[in-house]
Order: structure tokens, then C-alpha cells, then sequence
């Protein structure tokens, strides 16, 4: 374990603020970073001991930086598999596995998994093109997901009659059963090299009904007992027949009954799992890290109740960004600020979030509208309402 100090740098695929959280773990167990990101100034760019502005998605591009590298890990899934496959080949340790990210990057394989893996998930059928979907009419009320390239509801829609899909999305995807959900849930699984399994309590994503984007998240989730069980041994099935090394989110929805189905899963930390920096024994960060490295995985119990706000742009801004209202938030008793050091803002950008931890339930609820009514995130200067 000792060599991993010595000279040993993590290279880490795209900068965005899951990678800036990661690069403050790595600080504490004083591990190098170098990070490989298409956008300059992109959150890890101050942070990562060695930054490179270049594509992810690109084999030679991934392949000749990551010789850097004595590990590579990945905080987001969107990036050249083939390349991963080689260095992997050659010797070059890469967590999560490329073979798990191939399943993960496309919606249409990673459906395909759940069910040939007894997982349970809403029922599907995969399309080629908007022109297949009209053969599926008596399928919908459902919902259209591209294949590959979704990102924070980017991808996906709601069909709910004949008369929408002419909306459809053209290109290779699925129609997913639209799920009556009481809640949505997620959980977030850890497994070492070693095989050992950890999962952090389940948490409730309160999703923002017009963009499909978490509009607050609590800890714990109040879904009854049996179901929140149910939910754990899931994420512990998934990434145990996975056998992935790393982090797991596991997005589930809650029917009605009390039925847990798949939603989706990312093979890295999430966004549903910022609070566990504040909130937990150990952070999301730190046992991705723990996982990666070999390490033993590190205690997932919670120390207190919290809720996770995300701070996102305004509408009708766009530009340099300027922060209102965080003199109000930081007074809030159990507050805490993450900015993510992006300089522009665009309507609906994450460009931060709050968590906040109290033992009252209810008071806990309360900070959080007060938080969201507090902050906005705005353009700096006038004239800039594009
Ligand atoms: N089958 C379904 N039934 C009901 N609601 C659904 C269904 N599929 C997706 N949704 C809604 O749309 C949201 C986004 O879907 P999904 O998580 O698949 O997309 P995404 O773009 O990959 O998400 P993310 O925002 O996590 O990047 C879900 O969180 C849920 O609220
Ligand atoms: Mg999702």
C-alpha cells in the first residue's frame, strides 16, 4: 500500500465538480492527480496537480495522456471505452472497468443487463428510430431514452400518445414503461478489489417536475423500512454482479407497493451522494478512493439527517457568474457552500450546491426553502439575458 505514495499520480477523466470533490479526497490521503478535460477552466482545472485541456471521447487522445497516469479512474462515463480497453490490456489498472462502463454508457446494453441478471426494472422494448416507436403506440404512456448521450434528463421524455411521437427522439434508444413512482431513491454501493461490499443509506431525490433535474435531496429517505432493505440489497446484487471496483449510484424508483425498480446506474460518485461529505462517516469521494486503491472501504453510517440543494444558473442568464444571497445561507445553522469554480453561468448550470444537516426533520425542511429562496445564481453584468 505504501507505493501508492510514492510518486503515484491518479489520473481522473473529465474535471467537473465530481472530480473536484474527488481531488479534495485525494488531498487528504496526499495522492497527485492529473485530470483530462475538454473545457479550460472547468472546476478541477485550480485544483488537480496536473491539468490537461483535452477530448475524453477521443481513442489517441485518452490513450496518450493516461501513460502519465499509474491508475486511472473516471467522473463521468462518456469517455473512449477502446482506449480504457488497452490500457487496461497493457497493464494499466482502470476502475471502474471498462467493460463496466461500456454496459453503463449505453442505455439500451444497460437495460439489456438488468433483465439477463434477475434486476428488477421497468419493462422496455429498444427502437432504432423515431419511425419504430409509431409500431409501439399501445406501449406508452412511456418514456423515450437515447441510447447513448443523455445527460441530466438531456435524453429523455415522456411519450404519452400517438400524438408525441412526433417529438421522439431519431436515433438508436428504448421506450421504458412509464413507472407510477412513489418516490425516487438512490443508493450509493462501494466494492473493492478484495470483493468487499459497502452501501451508504438510501437517500430521496425530490425531482423537479418541468426538467427532470434533483430539485433537493434528503437523507434519509422516508420510505418504510422493508422497502429502504429492499433497496440496499439491490445495489449490492448490481454491483456484485458487476464485479465492479469503485462507487455505484443505483437510481431506483418506489411504486406504490412498495415495489423497487432500477432506474438507472452511474459507475462513479453521483450527484446524489454530495451530502455524504458533510453527513457520513466517510464521503462518497473517500471510498471511491478506498475502492480504487485497494483500501478497506470506510464506515457508511450517517451522523446526521441533511438535505442537498443544488444551486443552479438562473433562467435568462448567461455569462460570468456572480452569487446572491450567500450571506443568508451561510448564517443558516448547518449550511455548508460548495461552489464548483465555473465562471460562466447558463440557465439551469449546476454550479454549486448547499448541504445542510439538522436533527429536526422538519426544521431540516424548512432551511431548504429557505436556502433555495435565499441563493441565485446570476449573469454579472447588464445586458446579458440571453
Ligand atoms: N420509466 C420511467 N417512469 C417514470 N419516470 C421516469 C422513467 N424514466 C425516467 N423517468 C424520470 O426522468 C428522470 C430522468 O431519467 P433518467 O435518470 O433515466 O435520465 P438521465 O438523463 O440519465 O438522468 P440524470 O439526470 O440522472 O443524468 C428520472 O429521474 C425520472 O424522474
Ligand atoms: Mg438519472
Amino acid at each position: 500500500m505504501k507505493a501508492f505514495y510514492q510518486d503515484f499520480t491518479l489520473g481522473i477523466l473529465g474535471g467537473g465538480q465530481l472530480g473536484r470533490m474527488l481531488i479534495q479526497s485525494c488531498a487528504n490521503f496526499d495522492l497527485s492527480t492529473a485530470v483530462l478535460e475538454p473545457a479550460a477552466g472547468a472546476p478541477c482545472a485550480e485544483l488537480a496537480s496536473r491539468f490537461e485541456q483535452g477530448s475524453i471521447t477521443d481513442f489517441d487522445s485518452v490513450y496518450r495522456y493516461s501513460h502519465s497516469v499509474h491508475r486511472l479512474t473516471i467522473e463521468i462515463e462518456n469517455v473512449n471505452v477502446a482506449a480504457l480497453q488497452r490500457l487496461e490490456a497493457e497493464g494499466l489498472p482502470v476502475f471502474p472497468q471498462p467493460r463496466v462502463i461500456e454496459i453503463i454508457q449505453d442505455k439500451r446494453i444497460q437495460k439489456r443487463w438488468y433483465r439477463d441478471h434477475g434486476i428488477p426494472t421497468a419493462d422496455f422494448v429498444l427502437v432504432e428510430d423515431r419511425e419504430a416507436i409509431r409500431g409501439h403506440v399501445d406501449f406508452l404512456p412511456a418514456f423515450n431514452k437515447l441510447g447513448k448521450g443523455g445527460y441530466d434528463g438531456g435524453g429523455v421524455q415522456r411519450l404519452d400518445s400517438l400524438a408525441d411521437i412526433d417529438k421522439a427522439f431519431d436515433a438508436p434508444g428504448l421506450l421504458e414503461k412509464a413507472v407510477d413512482f412513489e418516490r425516487e431513491i438512490s443508493v450509493i454501493a462501494a466494492r473493492n478489489a478484495h470483493g468487499e461490499i459497502a452501501v451508504f443509506p438510501a437517500v430521496e431525490c425530490v425531482f423537479h417536475t418541468k426538467r427532470n433535474l434533483v430539485d433537493y435531496l434528503l437523507a434519509p429517505s422516508g420510505a418504510a423500512a422493508a422497502v429502504l432493505q429492499e433497496a440496499e440489497r439491490i445495489a449490492r446484487d448490481v454491483i456484485g454482479k458487476l464485479e465492479m471496483v469503485g462507487v455505484l449510484a443505483v437510481e431506483m424508483f418506489v411504486e406504490r407497493d412498495g415495489t423497487v425498480l432500477v432506474n438507472e446506474i452511474a459507475p462513479r460518485p453521483h450527484n446524489s451522494g454530495h451530502q455524504t461529505i458533510n453527513a457520513n462517516y466517510t464521503s462518497q469521494y473517500e471510498q471511491h478512493l478506498r475502492a480504487i486503491l485497494g483500501l478497506p472501504l470506510g464506515a457508511t453510517t450517517m451522523k446526521s439527517p441533511s438535505a442537498m440543494v443544488n444551486l443552479l444558473g438562473a433562467e435568462g442568464h448567461s455569462g460570468p457568474v456572480c452569487y446572491e444571497g450567500l450571506d443568508t445561507l451561510l448564517a443558516l445553522p448547518g449550511a455548508s457552500l460548495f461552489l464548483y469554480g465555473k465562471k460562466e453561468t447558463r440557465p439551469h448550470r449546476k454550479m454549486g450546491h448547499v448541504t445542510i444537516l439538522d436533527a429536526d426533520i422538519s426544521r431540516l425542511l424548512e432551511k431548504v426553502e429557505l436556502v433555495k429562496n435565499a441563493v441565485t445564481v446570476k449573469a454579472h453584468s447588464a445586458g446579458n439575458n440571453a
